[in-house]
């Protein structure tokens, strides 16, 4: 709590503006910052406490800005497990985003689709999540301050915000579908039996990030949303094998159709 409180204490200290929005922008997502008028960047490196990534396609800032009217803050870049970090340094920023005053947070991440016709460059919204990373980041002291010590998980994605996503990325031209992401620890990518498996329990999305973070949200009384940009066929589903360029490359040429449905999102959020 302390750490957390001297990082709020130095944000405060930055800027007035307090967003009740804000979106973690995953991997080769950075970008989707261009969406906002963008008042102040700070690096990770600069906050109190605050965890780097070191990850290629990560970028690490801390960006408030503004949409019209709206306060926006934006977490470009975030941290995985797989790095390294705790699990409390994972969820880090969303709960420093909860001391800043804020209420809604949505969830972006590249992930693999685990459905034959939701080809990459298609977009799921997350409806709900299955936790596969070997962990919970509210194992052990639970801050009072931050919520209970057994949180409810019966609406782990608002279904509010995730109508809104849904209509944004539809009306940005993006093949959009819904369903239920699970969270890995990686950093290795899947085994074909894993998939087989993961699509029995009734994944159609896969990913390494978002699982610990929406717990943490909804532990916090935070409302989540959840954009998984589906890079590439997770392992199996095709003959192809799986790497990381791939994951950058879609999530970069699908950037274009992504700007455009945030900025309808914005306009809906209002
Ligand atoms: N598996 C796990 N994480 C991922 C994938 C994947 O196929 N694609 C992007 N992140």
């Amino acid at each position: 709590m302390q750490k957390l409180n001297d990082a709020k204490e130095f944000i405060q200290s930055k800027t007035n503006l307090k967003p009740k929005l804000s979106f973690v922008l995953g991997s080769g997502l950075s970008d989707l910052v261009e969406s906002i008028n963008v008042e102040i960047s700070i690096p990770y490196s600069e906050i109190p406490h605050f965890p780097k990534s070191t990850v290629v396609g990560h970028a690490g800032n801390l960006v408030i800005g503004k949409y019209n009217d709206i306060d926006v803050m934006l977490f470009q870049g975030r941290v995985h497990f797989y790095e390294g970090y705790s699990p409390e340094e994972v969820v880090f920023p969303v709960r420093l985003f909860k001391l800043l005053g804020g209420e809604d947070i949505i969830l972006t991440n590249a992930s693999g689709s685990l459905e034959k016709d939701w080809p990459p460059g298609d977009v799921m919204i997350i409806k709900d999540q299955l936790n596969f990373s070997g962990y919970n980041p509210l194992i052990g002291t639970n801050y009072e301050e931050l919520g209970p010590r057994f949180n409810d998980m019966s609406e782990p994605y608002s279904k509010k915000i995730s109508a809104q996503l849904f209509k944004a990325c539809q009306q940005a031209e993006l093949n959009t579908h819904e369903g239920t992401y699970i969270g890995v620890s990686g950093p290795s990518y899947e085994t074909p039996a894993e998939i087989k498996a993961f699509k029995v329990l009734g994944a159609s999305a896969v990913g390494m990030s978002t699982v610990p973070e929406c717990i943490a949200a909804n532990h916090a009384g935070l409302n989540v949303g959840g954009l998984s940009c589906l890079t590439n066929f997770a392992s199996g589903i095709t003959d192809q094998a799986l790497s990381h360029d791939e994951v950058t490359e879609t999530s970069l040429a699908t950037k274009p159709k992504l700007l455009t449905a945030i900025g309808h999102f914005l306009d809906y959020y209002v």
